[in-house]
């Protein structure tokens, strides 16, 4: 693999590849350090807590030097374009870059510009590959087999590049996908998933209830009775199956989508996906390094 830009394309074989070396380096030993004196650049053009600390924490396990761009007090600030500063970022040695930015594409404009691998940690409401792996992570540690397991996306699916990676990465495992939200939220129909807009009808038939914030920065806008019909508080909760769970890609609204009773409570794996992140990326970073020249 050259590029991580994009879930789509990949084959279940690639994706459980990838999985099973995310679980390798979740629970194994000692890390082989395959990056060792090479350089990974992280271009973060948008916010993250997330995806950033673990892209920087994973390149470190694997052996590598992280360079860590920070717009806010880069060149870009004195007008230099996005090609410049990738040109003059791999000009100073980095041999893989992770790029989020919030126009969809910029990542794979990045490998075009530069001909080095590229990691596509978010590129507006286009995908977030990475985010889709870490989920299907925890998904294979806490269910096992993942075919037939059904799960329903709540919420802004609209404006979610982590949606919009999910609808391709869960049907390819044998997973039942649902979108579940408003009417102004919905996408136009997706082959194979079910749309509602009325959680309490279906929530009792899901496996994972998968929570998104509303995305305010890319424009939506929460409506008066957002709260009322899709928060996920004690009383929906208690809907769900008895051994359903509950997910979050991060970061959370407490209030808006989900109460802190449900987020912090025993059927929550959101900090299991924050910590399957490091071990995801460096499966992906270390897939990335066997066409690093
Ligand atoms: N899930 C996610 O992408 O979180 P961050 O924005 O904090 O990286």
């Amino acid at each position: 693999m050259k590029h991580f830009t994009s879930v789509r394309g990949l084959g279940r074989d690639e994706l459980e590849s990838l999985i099973a070396t995310s679980i390798a380096y979740a629970t194994g030993g000692s890390v082989e350090p395959v990056l060792g004196d090479r350089s990974v650049a992280l271009m973060f053009f948008e916010r993250s807590t997330r995806t950033r600390l673990s892209f920087q924490l994973a390149a470190e396990k694997l052996g590598a030097h992280v360079l860590n761009l920070d717009p806010s007090r880069s060149s870009t600030g004195k007008g230099e374009s996005l090609r410049d500063t990738a040109l003059t970022v791999g000009s100073i040695g980095a041999d893989i870059f992770v790029v989020r930015h919030s126009e969809p594409g910029v990542p794979d404009l990045v490998g075009e510009w530069t001909g080095l691998p590229v990691v596509n940690a978010g590129d507006g409401v286009r995908e977030h590959p990475t985010q889709a792996l870490v989920d299907l992570v925890t998904l294979r540690r806490h269910f096992g087999d993942l075919t037939g397991l059904r799960v329903g996306i709540v919420g802004d699916i609209r404006h979610s590049r982590v949606a919009n990676s999910l609808s391709s990465a869960l049907p390819t495992m044998g997973i039942d996908l649902a979108f579940i939200g408003p009417e102004e939220f919905l996408p136009t129909q997706v082959d194979g998933v079910v749309m509602s807009t009325d959680l309490d009808e279906v929530i009792g038939g899901l496996d994972v209830v998968y929570l998104l914030r509303v995305q305010t920065e890319r424009g939506a806008e929460v409506s008066a009775d957002y709260s009322g019909r899709y928060r996920l508080d004690e009383s929906r909760a208690a809907l769900m199956a008895e051994s359903a769970v509950v997910m979050h890609p991060g970061p959370l609204n407490r209030g808006v989508e989900v109460v802190d009773e449900v987020a912090d409570g025993p059927r929550s794996l959101i900090l299991h996906q924050v910590s399957n992140g490091v071990p995801a990326r460096m499966a992906v970073l270390s897939s990335l390094e066997r066409s690093l020249v």
